[in-house]
């Protein structure tokens, strides 16, 4: 395993590093003299962010890409090489009943948040192996724990997240590397304007992360409360129970 700590002079790829979360680790590894890879769309905002990494301490270079394109994760390890730190963070969250949803909207949805996240780490994930060290820190949801009415194949994409990472982090421990999941409930930021817990409150739970043993953490108490609890409940309870808090929160 690697830890933020560890990161000074190494490689670490962020994807979705041109805003929120993102860039709030992104910026949390310029702290600590990183080498960060910073990848998105939006390319002035992936430069604005990699100059605060600079100023922080860090290295910085940009990779603006749509993730979303099947090429893309095989041709961004193309051009970054290996990573110390793989951090799977780009998400899009598509909301409303599916019945009303445009399915290639869900597709590109899953393309992002299920399809890349999961190539990403089967690509830079053997040689962290080979190596011994590296870690892979892959951002879910407290939706991930809960069937969510409303937000159905959104939450199901962060599931996954969450349950391919508590499975690898099982492939993968005792030989170096770690695999963790970290899920944040509402944090304000362009997804989610009214969220309550702040970016860099996200990525201060990121980055210990790293440094611990469990294969999934929750961000902020109440959060993890709300997360263990529904996973606890039986799905007939769960999904209605999930769509009554969702409806009432907004
Ligand atoms: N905010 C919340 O309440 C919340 C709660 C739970 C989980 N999360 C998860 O946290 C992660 C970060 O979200 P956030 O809240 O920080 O949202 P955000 O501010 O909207 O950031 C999303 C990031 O993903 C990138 N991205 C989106 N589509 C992309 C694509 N097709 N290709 C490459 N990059 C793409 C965006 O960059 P570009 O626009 O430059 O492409 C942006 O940097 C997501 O996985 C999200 O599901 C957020």
């Amino acid at each position: 395993m690697t830890t933020a700590a560890q990161m000074r002079g190494r490689t670490a790829l962020v994807t979705g590093a041109s805003g929120g979360i993102g860039r709030a680790i992104a910026e949390r590894l310029g702290d600590h003299g990183a080498d960060v890879v910073l990848v998105g769309r939006n390319e002035a905002a992936l430069e604005d962010a990699a100059a605060v990494v600079r100023t922080r301490g860090g290295t910085a270079r940009v990779v603006a890409l749509d993730l979303a394109d099947p090429a893309a994760p095989r041709k961004l390890v193309e051009q970054v090489g290996e990573v110390e730190l793989l951090l799977n963070n780009a998400g899009v969250a598509t909301g409303g009943a599916v019945v009303d949803t445009d399915p290639a909207e869900l597709r590109a949805m899953l393309d992002l948040n299920v399809s890349a996240l999961t190539e990403l780490t089967a690509l830079l994930l053997p040689r962290m192996v080979e190596r011994g060290h590296g870690s892979v820190l892959n951002v879910a949801s407290v939706g991930g724990y809960l069937p969510s009415p409303g937000l159905a194949v959104y939450a199901a994409s962060k599931t996954y997240v969450l349950a391919v990472s508590r499975a690898l982090w099982a492939e993968v421990r005792g030989r170096g590397v770690r695999v963790v999941a970290v899920s944040p409930g509402a944090t304000r930021t362009a997804m989610n304007p009214r969220g309550t817990r702040t970016a860099e409150q996200v990525a201060t739970t990121a980055l210990a992360a790293l440094a611990g043993t469990a294969p999934a953490v929750i961000d902020g108490r109440l959060n993890a409360v709300v997360g263990r609890v529904f996973e606890a409940l039986p799905g007939r309870v769960a999904a209605p129970l999930a769509g009554w808090v969702l409806a009432r929160s907004g």
